[in-house]
């Protein structure tokens, strides 16, 4: 399963990437005006820093001008994934910037039948948001499964599921039951991953009966 980080701080991904963990980066118009900084300034920095997937999203919603911004973004650096949202001229972007031979991350999907959409014009990734959903009482989780499902009865679907708007360490772990492709994570997130409270007191208790041998490794 790969991890993103769904940020465009760029001291927190360069501290993320030293983890060895992170396999690409997401990015949105929020968090880009959280950033403080040019759209495509910060994301060619990102792409200098990520190796994997860079997902930085057009801002037009009629399909000319989706086109020439996703194009522009497309040219920042070769492992940008275009962002286009899950509309009717998102997907005719989508399908003209995969025959342009760039990656495309398709955005705010909530449902099936749009995943289904996105994978017919040949995206790279679908973005489901399971965080958005569970705030409206929606299970998230079942979307997941629901769009897992129906790619896997179609393998000429290419298109990987990226778990997007992850809220805690249990839609992580969540999606990775389902078998999910990506999950995009908050930086907070992915640093949650590597904790447990019995791991902490476990290593306290070892270090205090190490300390008391008196010993060193080296
Ligand atoms: C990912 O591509 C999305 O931009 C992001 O996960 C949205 O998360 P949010 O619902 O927490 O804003």
């Amino acid at each position: 399963m790969k991890f993103f980080a769904d940020t465009a701080d760029i001291a927190e991904i360069e501290k993320l990437v030293e983890t060895g963990m992170i396999d690409g980066v997401t990015t949105n118009p929020s968090l880009i005006a959280k950033s403080g900084q040019n759209i495509l300034d910060v994301t060619k920095k990102i792409t200098e820093i990520v190796r994997g997937p860079v997902s930085a999203e057009v801002t037009a919603l009629d399909f000319k001008t989706m086109v020439k911004e996703g194009r522009k973004l497309g040219a920042i650096a070769e492992n940008i994934a275009i962002k286009v949202p899950l509309t009717v001229d998102g997907l005719k972007a989508c399908q003209v910037f995969r025959a342009d031979g760039f990656m495309v991350n398709v955005t705010l999907c909530f449902s099936a039948s749009q995943a289904l959409l996105a994978a017919k014009a040949g995206a790279t990734f679908i973005s489901p948001f399971v965080g958005r959903m569970d705030d409206l009482g929606v299970d998230g989780m079942e979307l997941i499964e629901k769009i897992a499902d129906i790619y896997s009865a179609y393998p000429d679907f290419n298109t990987e599921i990226l778990v997007a708007s992850a809220r805690n360490v249990h839609h992580v772990e969540q999606a990775a039951v389902i078998g999910a492709d990506v999950a995009t994570l908050p930086p907070k997130v992915i640093w949650d991953l590597y904790n447990h409270k019995l791991t902490d007191l476990g290593l306290a208790a070892f270090m205090k009966d190490w300390e008391a041998t008196g010993q060193s490794i080296l």
